[in-house]
């Protein structure tokens, strides 16, 4: 496995330097020109250490417009690949090769990562509606050939080969196989045809070896969240998938640098106020709170590290990093508890200590009452190689109501804040902000909320 690995990333330095090559004797109408190829350094073990994180100007201009985002305007986010145009820019926006470029200008001869989340997988989000995609389930070859391929060769451009890019694989996808499949309750027709027709595993195998082939690349792949994947039924099985799709395809173990959790979701990073082996009057509060549900974790940090653990145990490389994604994850503001809930019952103690302020953990839409969480930092913690905002904040979840769109964006119930919920949030509220936009559409008001709501508060 490490020869396979050493061996597709001599051939990718190799077939960079080839292209460029080429690119450069075409340039001279044939003559070769004495001009090296940018050397590409080997991968380091976290691509965060000791480097810039690109600042996305299209976000970060609309966060400066907005009352109070100049604090957080020159702050990393990722940039979503979310559909075929993006890759050369829907509208008037930026696409793939103006943001590599305004990299290349940001980094200024320093290290720097840029962040690309890959998502646009055929039957995109199987368990929702406000981002099913613009793939039907079965036209994998349209991802390969329309949407990965024209990334990689992108992306394997020499004049990028000094940029350190992240990779993040495909959201909402392979933990929806594990926990949204028939028998279970929470099945969804959608999930099982992506489970039987293969196309996640295929999809993310093929965008791994792709993106492994080209050596200053890193692949994340996402890995959900405590609130999904935290329960034992869920934990093994999902790591278990991950192996294998990072071996479909062609995919080797080796091209993923490591997995991100709670990407645009919301849960806290750390619950200052309660611990999974407390107990109340003698009750253990993850079998008897509510809110915990014999979940094994009750914060994204925890989670995040014990997954890692488990995940080398499936197989993968016991130098694999997590990212958390804590764009949008603070709960502060106001109403945050400030101590320990009362001892009077397992649900008092673990409802009024939580900060975590969802109706259901199992919420995901706009949740209302949210904050910024961590600002973007390398290493913050053993294991983590970096807190990072993937979900640029204020970039919306799903409309409120049905909007009619050419995105291949649907409307989900769970973005209605008088939706009463369903199979998977145990029929609770939807706790959504009203007058949501479509997905990944600007909405100012959860902008402001997550801006007065910022944990740690804004400066
Ligand atoms: C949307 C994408 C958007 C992304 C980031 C997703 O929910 O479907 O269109 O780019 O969020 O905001």
């Amino acid at each position: 496995m490490r020869l396979d690995a050493f061996r597709r990333r001599a051939w990718s330095r190799s077939r960079r330097a080839l292209v460029s090559a080429t690119a450069l004797a075409l340039a001279a109408g044939g003559m070769v020109l004495a001009v090296a190829a940018p050397a590409s350094a080997a991968r380091v073990d976290n691509p965060y250490a000791g480097a810039e994180v690109y600042v996305n100007p299209e976000w970060s201009a609309k966060a400066a417009a907005e009352p109070g985002g100049s604090a957080i305007a020159d702050q990393p986010t990722a940039v979503w690949l979310d559909r075929i145009a993006a890759i050369e820019g829907v509208g008037d926006g930026m696409g793939l090769r103006d943001h590599l470029d305004e990299a290349v200008s940001q980094a200024a001869g320093q290290e720097l990562v840029i962040q690309l989340v890959i998502y646009n997988l055929p039957g995109r989000d199987c368990s929702a509606l406000a981002s099913n995609g613009e793939l039907k389930a079965d036209e994998i070859g349209r991802y390969k050939t329309e949407y990965i391929d024209p990334i990689a060769d992108i992306l394997a451009d020499p004049a990028y080969a000094g940029l350190r890019i992240v990779t993040v694989i495909e959201i909402d996808s392979l933990p929806n196989l594990v926990t949204n499949v028939t028998p279970r309750e929470t099945a969804t027709a959608e999930c099982d045809t992506m489970k039987t027709n293969g196309n996640y595993v295929t999809g993310v195998g093929y965008a791994l070896a792709q993106f492994g082939a080209i050596g200053n690349v890193y692949n994340y792949i996402d890995a959900g969240h405590h609130g999904w994947i935290g329960w034992d039924d869920n934990f093994g099985p999902s790591a278990t998938l991950f192996a294998q799709a990072a071996t479909a395809s062609g995919s080797t173990l080796s091209n993923v640098t490591g997995f991100i959790t709670n990407t645009a979701n919301y849960g806290a990073l750390k619950e200052p106020y309660f611990a999974i082996g407390d107990t109340v009057n003698g009750q253990a509060v993850r079998e008897h709170a509510k809110w915990i549900d014999w979940n094994r974790y009750v914060d994204e940090l925890s989670f995040a590290q014990a997954f890692r653990q488990r995940l080398v145990q499936a197989g993968f490389d016991s130098s694999i990093g997590m990212l958390i994604d804590t764009s949008r994850n603070g709960w502060g503001g106001a109403d945050r508890p400030t101590g320990p809930g009362p001892r009077t019952s397992p649900d008092a103690y673990v409802d009024g200590g939580r900060t975590d302020r969802r109706l259901h953990l199992g919420n995901w839409c706009n949740q209302a009452g949210a904050g910024l969480g961590e600002r973007p930092v390398a290493a913050p913690e053993p294991g983590i190689d970096a807190y990072a905002w993937i979900k640029p904040p204020g970039e919306s979840d799903g409309s409120s109501e049905f909007i009619d769109n050419d995105e291949g964006k649907g409307f989900d119930r769970m973005c209605d804040p008088t939706y009463e919920g369903n199979v998977r949030n145990q029929y609770n509220m939807s706790g959504a902000l009203p007058n949501a936009p479509l997905s990944g559409h600007w909405f100012s008001a959860q902008f402001q909320e997550l801006v007065r709501n910022a944990n740690p508060p804004l400066q």
